[in-house]
Order: structure tokens, then sequence, then C-alpha cells
């Protein structure tokens, strides 16, 4: 049997140097007059590990990592393709402790399968929800949808069976799906991942979308910076499409559908869904006052359903295993697995998918095993540039919806990023203003104007100035934004800025001596 060798072609990895590691293997084939098969895999999303190669074996696949060009040769000589020993071996990649903890659904396949390759998608279980979906029809894939759980893993956690359903019961000569791919949020990197590792598993999760609602049009909209995604995006949608996966008649059934990618010119603010709507339709990205929602006036003015990359991919594995298997998994209100994002000065950084429930403690400490400066955790940013900052103290903090609510906290499309003791709080409050101030839509009032004061303002309690009347005056703006914003851009900016303020007024020039964080 031809040796396969399986390299991960993820842009982290790329950014590596899997590259250079996979033409060194190539390489050293010829060299060795070696007959290989090089499968161009995903991630499996241990970060600190790539550019991680596997190699099929008797004893299952065996990994080794980090792996450089130049260290190819002498894993070639330590008997490589017979998993042989080496100072780089990690041995059975699910042995692995950072992956035998997860509980992988949604990503199952990512980092495994030869992304391009429809029957090696089929032979992991891919296709078998949508066959089913086909089976249940409209009203049974919503139910199942609704009975699941799942709720939005772009931020707002709105429970997608019934922005499902609201579409279903629309009546319209045309409606779409919408894929929102713009990822902006600091420290995330799922949908990037699935969209490189696992392309089938957006397009069946659209395909059933489409079923549900009776949509014929869907349209993934991808950041421009992300240019590994658009291109293997592209190239299954393609292969799909000559599948018969996508099309006029979906796997011979009466369904018709169809995707287009649009790409992303680079604004925060378009991510937000009615900003998203316009710059789709070829305007600059605005947010729109709502009503109407999307699901009844959405893009070209049809009902639309908008969800998050991971939303929609989380939906073959539920229309395949039932909605039990997976409503049976998390807590309280938050059912299923999410895709946690370790970023920011963390030891291990990388994606770890897990049912609800782990506290913020352990994913940090424990899973993410503290910081890579070795210098104690100060701050933890959950939920993107507009989550809040938690201090130590909020460690048992549930990974939840409504738990990180409860503590003025979100934890939004899931990106965990960590500070270490020489943050500078009041530069991450300064810098969630300006960021806002940079992004803004303009729209409204509170977000334009408020946050270029807020940059002020700042600047001017950490300097010192007429202190006590500053601090009143940002704790008043920030009520402002929250309350007088258009959309969460402006209305969630008090979150980092309160929190840093709330937790680490030592930072902001108060008398509290530094690193006795606030309860
Ligand atoms: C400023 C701003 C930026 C956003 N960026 C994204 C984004 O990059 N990706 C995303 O899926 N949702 C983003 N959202 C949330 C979307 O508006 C919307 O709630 C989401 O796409 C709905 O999909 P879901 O229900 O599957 O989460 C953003 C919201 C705001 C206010
Ligand atoms: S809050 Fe900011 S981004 Fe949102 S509508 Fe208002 S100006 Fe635009």
């Amino acid at each position: 049997m031809t040796p396969r060798i399986f390299i991960s072609r993820d842009a982290g990895a790329l950014a590596l140097g899997a590259a250079d590691v996979e033409s060194a293997i190539i390489a050293a084939e010829r060299r060795r007059g070696l007959s290989l098969e090089i499968v161009r895999t995903g991630s499996r999303g241990l970060y600190w590990l790539e550019p991680m190669i596997e190699v099929a074996t008797s004893a299952g696949r065996i990994a080794y990592g980090p792996v450089r060009a130049e260290d190819v040769e002498a894993l070639f000589d330590a008997g490589l393709l017979e998993g042989g020993p080496h100072a780089l071996r990690l041995g059975r990649p699910e042995e692995i402790p950072f992956l035998k903890r997860q509980t992988r659904l949604t990503f199952a396949r990512c980092g495994i399968v030869d992304r391009l390759s429809p029957d090696d998608y089929r032979a992991h279980g891919g296709f078998r929800g949508l066959e089913r979906a086909i089976a249940l029809g409209p009203a049974g894939i919503i139910e199942e949808v609704v009975s699941s759980g799942l709720r939005g893993r772009g931020g707002a956690g709105f429970p997608t069976g019934i922005k499902w359903r609201t579409v279903a019961q629309a009546a319209a000569p045309q409606k779409y799906i919408v894929c929102n791919a713009d990822e902006g949020d600091s420290g995330t990197f799922a949908d990037r991942m699935i969209m490189e590792g696992d392309p089938f598993v957006l397009i069946e999760g659209m395909a059933i979308a489409a079923i549900a609602v009776g949509a014929t049009k869907g349209y993934v909209y991808i950041r421009s910076e992300y240019p590994h995604a658009i291109e293997i995006l592209g190239r299954a949608i393609d292969i799909a499409r000559r599948g018969n996966y996508l099309g006029a008649r979906l796997f011979g059934s009466p369904y018709a559908f169809d995707i287009a990618i649009r790409v992303g010119a680079g604004a925060y603010v378009c991510g937000e869904e009615t900003a998203m709507l316009d710059s789709l339709e070829g305007r600059r990205g605005v947010v729109r006052a709502k009503p109407p929602l999307p699901a009844h006036k959405g893009l070209f003015g049809q009902p639309t359903v908008i969800n998050n990359v991971i939303s929609l991919a989380s939906v073959p594995v539920i229309l395949a295993e039932g909605a039990a298997a997976y409503r049976d998994l998390g807590l309280g209100r938050s059912r299923g697995t999410m895709p946690i994002q370790l970023a920011g000065n963390l030891r291990h950084r990388g994606l770890f998918e897990a049912a609800f429930g782990l506290t913020l403690g352990q994913i940090v400490d424990d899973i993410g095993q503290g910081t890579a400066s070795g210098r104690p955790v100060r701050a933890v940013q959950v939920g993107g540039p507009l989550g809040a900052y938690f201090p130590r103290a909020f460690f048992d903090t549930p990974f939840d919806y409504e738990a990180f609510t409860a503590r003025n906290g979100l934890i939004g499309h899931g990106g965990v990023v960590v500070f270490d003791d020489t943050v500078d709080m009041a530069r991450q409050a300064r810098f969630t203003m300006e960021f806002c101030a940079i992004e803004s839509c303009g729209k409204c009032t509170p977000c334009r104007i408020g946050s270029v004061r807020g940059v002020e303002v700042i600047d001017r309690i950490v300097k010192g100035e007429r202190r006590d009347e500053n601090l009143a005056l940002l704790t008043e703006l920030c009520d402002t934004m929250k309350f007088g914003s258009l959309c969460a851009l402006g209305g969630f900016v008090p979150y980092p800025v309160l929190s840093a303020l709330t937790h680490f007024p030592e930072d902001f020039g108060a008398a509290r001596p530094r690193g006795a964080a606030a309860a």
C-alpha cells in the first residue's frame, strides 16, 4: 500500500512553514525513490504543534510536530513511514490530551480528511445530515434544529431554529441563506479553520438551511484577509456542483440550491448582519434599523436567513445524530458544543471544541496551560473586542451564554484572549474606544461621536486631569453608548471599558495596588 502522509495546509500551519515542510517531503520522496500519497488536510487546531504531519501506520495515524523543513530528512531516517521514534513524535493524535479531552462534533473531520474530497467527507459521516434532511422535509428539519437548542455562534446567541421558522413562514418569490464568515473578533479563527479544513460541512449546513426555509440561493460573505478560505471554499463549491451536492436537484431531490462567495473589504461592522446585507448589495456597509428583521426583509428585500459559519456547520451533525444527542450536551440554555478559540498570551493556543460548562479557569490554566511568557495571568478578554475583561477572581465563571452575561460579559464567537501582568488595562480601555471610533459605521451619534470623546476622556483620566469628574463623565458616556447606540458595536463598547475600570482601577491612576484585582 502507498504510504500516506497527512499535512495540514491550514493558513495557520502555512504561516508556520507547512508549505516548506511539504516541499521537503516531496524532495525526500524523490531522493529516496519512494512513492508517497500526500493528503492535504486542515488543522487539528493544536497551533503550538504546527506544522504537524501525520503518517498512516498499521497502529493508526502517528503525528509529528512542530516539524520544520530541515527536520524532514532526519524524520525519514528515523522511520517516519512506520511511525518511528523521534524527538518530534507526538504519538496517536487522538491521545494528545488537548485533543482527547474535546468533544468534536462540528470539527469532527477537521485535520483528518482530505478537505477537497467528497468521498473522504462521506466516508467520515458527511452528507448523512443532508440525506436525513431531505427525508424529513422543511417542517421536520426546523423541528430538529429547534429541539437541538442550537443558538447562533456568531455572537448574539439567538436560537437558530426559531430564525429558520420565521423565514420559512414568510411568503416571498425568493429567499436567501447568507453565511456570515466575516469573523472580525480578536482571537477567533474557528470559521476560517472549518472553511479551510472541512468546507463541505458548511456547504451541507447551508443546503439543509435552504431546504428548511425554501431558499434557492446562498451567499458566503468572507473577509478578504482569508485568502486560503476563499480559495478552498470556492473549489469545494465547484466540486459540490459537479457532484450534484449543489445545483438544480440536490442529491436527486426536488430541492434546488446554489452558493456564491462574496469577499468583504475589511470593515468590522460588516460582520453586523444588516451592514453585511448592504455590503452584499454593493453599498458601503451601514447598519440598518430593525424592524424589519432580515428574516422578513433581508438581502435584496427578500426573507433571509443570516447565520454564522459555525452555526451552519453544526447543523449536519445535529441532523445526522438527532437533536437529542446535541441537546444532551451543555449547560442551562447553552446546548451542544462550542469551539473555544484560545489565543493571546497562552502556551497552548488553538481550537478546543467542548460542551458548554467548562470554567474560564479550566480553559485558561488547564487547557491553555497558562501564559506563554510564564508570567501570571492578569486579564482575559472573552468574546472579541467588545467582550469584558475578566480578572482571575472570575475564573469560576462557566463557559455559558447566561453565566457570562450575569457578570457583564459575553462569550460572543468563543474567542479567549489572555494577557499577563504586563498589560496596561487603561491602554486596553482606550484601544476599545479607538477601535470603535475607527470601525463605527457612523449612523448613530453615541457611537460615532461618543467613541472619539471616550478616547479623550480616558487620556485625561490617565494624565490625572480632574480625575473624579472625568471618571464620572466616562461612566455617563458608557451609559449613553450602551442604551443609545443602534447596534452592538457602540452598544457593547462599555463592557470592555467598564470592566477594565472596575477590575483594574489601579491602571487608571487609582490608589489600589496593582495586582489586587476586584472580585
Ligand atoms: C459590530 C458587529 C460585528 C459582528 N461581526 C460578526 C462576525 O464577524 N461574524 C458573525 O457571525 N457575526 C457577527 N456579528 C453578529 C451578526 O450581526 C449576527 O448576529 C450573526 O451573523 C447571526 O448569526 P448566528 O445567529 O448564527 O450567530 C456581529 C455583530 C456586530 C454588532
Ligand atoms: S452603534 Fe456604531 S456601528 Fe452601530 S449603527 Fe451606530 S454608528 Fe453604526
